[in-house]
């Protein structure tokens, strides 16, 4: 996409508004590490990968004002930085991954002064910047093989170049595709409550020129049934060691269907998704959000006052249901060998 999601702008974070999309695209000045808490909290800036760089570039807010020499100080207030920061989204690990990358940092340089620490962190979150741009595209060209000229697929949520800094992941797919010269449908899940799909998805391919049609989510089951669909692309906010994949409330009951009625579905995620802590998808901290978002539908009520709300951000999708996961490093099969962690996870010990 021509405009990034988000960057690091003359000492502040500057990022799309997504939750003007579609009818403003703004940007929104972060100039502060409590603006930016904000902004993750209400999804002006949302998805994954992105989360991870904002949490990178959060951390640079909040050092910016530390005055003083003290190494000792300066880490306390840090690490009491990076929890506020954690302490925003649960379920996307791409956001605490980076912390932890921070983190290293810090304890990879015992001798440096709070000036170089400051240095060092600046650069490892540019660093991550850069390697969300990469990583997207190498996903795109990995994943496209999947598309066939004249085929028709099924997406849900946004994990686009709005979910990442400029091109994103399961939408990257499309856009490598689409590079490759190949000719596609897509339908795009309007995803309920918060309607990523309606407004962010619908808006990036039509930009990008590629043929899309939303649908509302429970439209998904009759498409498959009439054959309409050759295979389901989605994102992941975080995965688990055995490949169980949590992503936007919905997608499991996609990867259902799917299943149903063998369509391959696919996860489409870097590396920094993987949580290697994690066993299985039922070790997944799900987010709860707020009971207006689906008792409300644009600021409008739609259901009486006193109803229980069940409200979960995310969903986790079992491997089993899932055909392979596209990653900058190719295209993981399921299920994921069970003598450990997959190769491409144990070379660097950054997710550990
Ligand atoms: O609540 P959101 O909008 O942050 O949820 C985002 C998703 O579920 C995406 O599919 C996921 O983060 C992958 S983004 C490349």
């Amino acid at each position: 996409m021509n405009s990034p999601t988000l960057t690091w702008s003359n000492g502040a974070v500057k990022l799309i508004d997504q939750t003007l999309l579609p009818s403003t695209l703004k940007y929104i000045i972060c100039r502060d590490v409590k603006t930016l808490w904000q902004a993750i909290k209400t999804l002006q800036v949302r998805g994954a990968p992105a989360l991870g760089v904002a949490a990178g570039f959060g951390v640079l807010l909040g050092i910016k004002n530390f005055k003083g020499f003290d190494r000792q100080k300066f880490e306390k207030e840090f690490l009491q930085l990076c929890d506020y920061i954690g302490s925003s989204r649960p379920t996307a690990v791409n956001l605490f991954n980076v912390l932890t990358q921070m983190k290293r940092v810090v304890a990879a340089h015992p001798q440096a002064s709070v000036r170089e620490l400051k240095d060092l962190l600046k650069r490892e979150a540019l660093a991550i910047y850069q390697e969300d741009r990469r990583v997207c595209r190498q996903i795109g060209k990995n994943g496209q093989k999947l598309i066939k000229s004249g085929g028709t697929y099924l997406t849900v949520c946004n994990a686009g170049a709005l979910a990442t800094v400029d091109y994103g992941t399961a939408l990257g797919v499309f856009y490598a595709a689409k590079e490759a010269g190949k000719t596609f449908k897509v339908y795009s899940c309007e995803t309920r409550p918060l309607l990523q799909g309606a407004r962010l998805t619908c808006w990036e391919l039509l930009r990008a020129k590629i043929d899309t049609t939303l649908i509302c989510d429970n439209m998904a089951g009759a498409l498959m049934q009439q054959g309409k669909i050759d295979g389901v692309f989605a994102g992941a906010d975080r995965i688990a060691l055995n490949g169980d994949a949590a992503n936007k409330i919905g997608t499991y009951s996609l990867a259902v269907l799917a299943k149903y009625h063998r369509i391959p579905f696919y996860i489409v995620a870097p590396r920094s998704t993987f949580d290697c802590q994690t066993p299985t998808g039922q070790g997944i901290v799900i987010e709860q959000r707020k009971r207006e978002e689906v008792a409300t539908f644009a600021g409008v009520v739609t259901a009486p006052k006193g109803v229980n709300v069940f409200n979960p951000a995310f969903d986790v999708t079992p491997h089993s249901l899932i055909e392979g996961i596209v990653t900058e490093n190719g295209i993981l099969k399921l299920p994921l060998p069970k003598t450990g962690k997959p190769s491409f996870l144990k070379n660097k010990d950054a997710f550990r």
